[in-house]
């Protein structure tokens, strides 16, 4: 991480502290979007970019949502509204946007590393809001503060990520921020879907759906991503659905309290039934929420605020 201006491009390099530490951060940040003036003059006179070359619901929203109660001035740039269409290179539109003098930059970009590329290059603090297949340190941490809130601890939970682990930025900032926290994290997909070597990033590994679930206290269902698939990696959505998505028969081989996850948006019936993902085990719209506190903490220690670098 920049020693002069403060980034977050990825949770793998952080400490369980510094982790901890952003986490913490969030939480004080939290009961700010449950005032009726949701806002507090933390950034004020602050310019947040976020600069989305990528399709985003749930990440972009939060991100303005946090800036703005952070009282930081916002622009908002997508892909298909940008010169990007006209061919501009992702380093010329960052250094034109540099040249406007702002504060951070988020940037979600298909490429994986594109975050990095942008710190290296700029003087602004860089956000990733999801590189590629690589990370979605945001996500991580919204996932780890939402199990922390439900379970009070993260330390000793098993944890079951499910899905398209190959191309999932989710389940690589996830094994990050909760194997650092102590959690026993277990990753299960298809063989086509499974990284080689996954193991090294703090995680066990099975291509079996029961022995992930059973005993869960926290089964994380993860999007099929088609759209990073350069060729057929299961046979059909039915076929997937059956050996690997999660009803609530399969949900019966977890502990009896364990909670639902999801990144967004659902395959609905592909990965989730609908039962379970509007059932009480799911806390799937927690996480949408912690995401805006999370994203305060983020931009407000890049911005300078809070102890220690992340
Ligand atoms: N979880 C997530 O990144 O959702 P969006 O793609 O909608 O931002």
């Amino acid at each position: 991480m920049s020693t002069q201006r403060r980034h977050l491009l990825e949770l793998a390099p952080l400490s369980a502290h510094e982790i901890t530490e952003l986490l913490d951060l969030a939480e004080s940040f939290q009961d700010i979007s449950q005032r009726r003036i949701k806002k507090v003059p933390a950034l004020r006179g602050m310019t947040v970019v976020l600069l989305f070359l990528e399709a985003s619901t749930r990440t972009r929203t939060s991100f303005e949502l946090a800036a703005k109660r952070l009282s930081a001035d916002t622009l908002s740039i997508a892909g298909g509204t940008s010169s990007v269409v006209k061919g501009e290179t992702l380093l010329d539109t960052a250094r034109n946007l540099a040249a406007m003098s702002p504060d951070i930059i988020v940037l979600r970009h298909k490429h994986s590393g594109a975050p990095h590329l942008l710190a290296r290059s700029l003087d602004a603090s860089i956000v990733n809001a999801g590189d590629g297949g690589h990370e979605h340190p945001t996500q991580g941490l919204l996932d780890a503060l939402t199990i922390r809130q439900h379970k009070k601890r993260i330390a000793g939970l098993k944890v079951a990520i499910i899905g398209d682990i190959a191309h999932s930025r989710v389940a690589r900032s996830g094994i990050a921020a909760l194997s650092k926290l102590g959690a026993d994290v277990w990753v299960c997909g298809p063989p086509t879907m499974m990284p080689p070597g996954v193991e090294s990033l703090g995680c066990r590994a099975t291509f079996d759906r029961t022995t992930a679930v059973r005993n869960a206290d926290v089964v994380m269902m993860l999007r099929i991503q088609k759209e990073r698939m350069t060729e057929e990696l299961f046979p059909s959505d039915r076929e997937y659905s059956q050996r690997y998505g999660l009803d609530s028969g399969v949900l019966a081989l977890a502990r009896p309290d364990a909670l639902v996850m999801h990144p967004g948006p659902i395959n609905r019936g592909v990965e989730l039934a609908p039962e379970v993902a509007d059932g009480p085990a799911s806390i799937i719209l927690d996480q949408v929420a912690n995401g805006i506190a999370v994203r305060m903490a983020v931009l407000y220690h890049c911005a300078g605020g809070g102890g220690g670098e992340a």
